[in-house]
């Protein structure tokens, strides 16, 4: 079994980030996606310029013939923006999964990682593994999860910004891309101001508490539970897990097993 899905994916998001690069494709090219996940399968058309035909028809298989009976999978990714591993996680697993199987699992992304805290002045500062870039890179993606709410919303959005060579500044582009209703100035405002301390700060708690603590990221957290087991299926291979996991009736795309393409452990980020 090929990895269509993941593949596309990847080649729509190249197709998106090219043109948006080269905006004269975007006036020439009738063929070019450029539409957010949620219209990829309004028409066939679409379905094929963002070369997700084959997903469009596993999508209306499965709508139609069985909605959500049980309780969906709970993927928790404790994560900071500019971690190598974690992108690679993002790109490779998580966002791709998620488009196939997103109403059977319920994503729950926290960016904040191995980062510290301290207050010193009266306020929060944040210290970031990977410098301050990575702590706007947390912020801005805290921020668009505050404002937008709607995983369906804010997900293409985090996924552009870490599948692009340098998360904070292809922010405004991505942003433009997947979600122009939002303005980028506020959600710029929130990550440099108190708004943005305050969720990074819940963030910070929400990661702390973790049991067992995390020792490095991304760490995977399934059905309220962390196991080396768990980590290793997820980082290998979540779409399976995730199929394996759900314990209603399986939606289609489900019954082809997908090839696994394991997440080097050289890419993690360690504490
Ligand atoms: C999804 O997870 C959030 C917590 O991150 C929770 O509040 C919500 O109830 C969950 N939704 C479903 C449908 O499981
Ligand atoms: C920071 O510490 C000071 C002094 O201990 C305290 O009064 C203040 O409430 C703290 N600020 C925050 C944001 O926790
Ligand atoms: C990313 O862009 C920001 C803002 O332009 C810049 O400060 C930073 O150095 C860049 N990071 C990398 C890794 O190039």
């Amino acid at each position: 079994m090929q990895l269509p899905n993941i593949q596309q994916t990847l080649n729509t998001m190249n197709a998106v980030l090219l043109l948006l690069t080269v905006p004269l494709l975007a006036v020439t090219s009738q063929e070019t996606c450029n539409l957010p996940p949620s219209e990829w399968c309004s028409s066939w058309e679409t379905a094929k310029a963002c070369q997700v035909e084959k997903q469009c028809l596993e999508f209306y298989n499965h709508v139609n013939t069985k909605k959500a009976s049980s309780p969906a999978v709970q993927v928790e990714l404790y994560y900071e923006s500019l971690c190598g591993g974690c992108r690679n996680f993002i790109i490779t697993q998580l966002y791709p999964t998620w488009l196939m199987l997103g109403d059977i699992m319920n994503i729950t992304l926290v960016p904040y990682g191995n980062a510290m805290e301290k207050n010193d002045s009266g306020k929060w500062e944040f210290q970031c593994q990977h410098g301050p870039d990575e702590c706007l890179g947390n912020m801005i993606e805290a921020c668009l999860m505050y404002f937008l709410k709607n995983v369906d919303d804010y997900f293409t959005v985090i996924f552009c910004m870490e599948y692009s060579g340098n998360v904070s500044m292809i922010f405004e582009t991505c942003l433009t891309a997947f979600n122009p209703a939002l303005s980028s100035k506020q959600v710029r405002e929130c990550a440099s101001g108190d708004l943005g301390i305050k969720l990074m700060h819940q963030n910070a708690l929400k990661t702390e508490s973790l049991k067992p603590p995390h020792q490095y990221v991304p760490w995977i957290v399934l059905n309220g539970e962390h196991t080396d087991d768990i980590q290793n299926q997820a980082q290998n291979a979540l779409f399976n897990l995730v199929c394996e996991t759900y314990t209603g009736s399986k939606p289609g795309a489900c019954s082809q097993k997908k090839e696994v393409i394991p997440l080097k452990r050289d890419l993690l980020c360690l504490k």
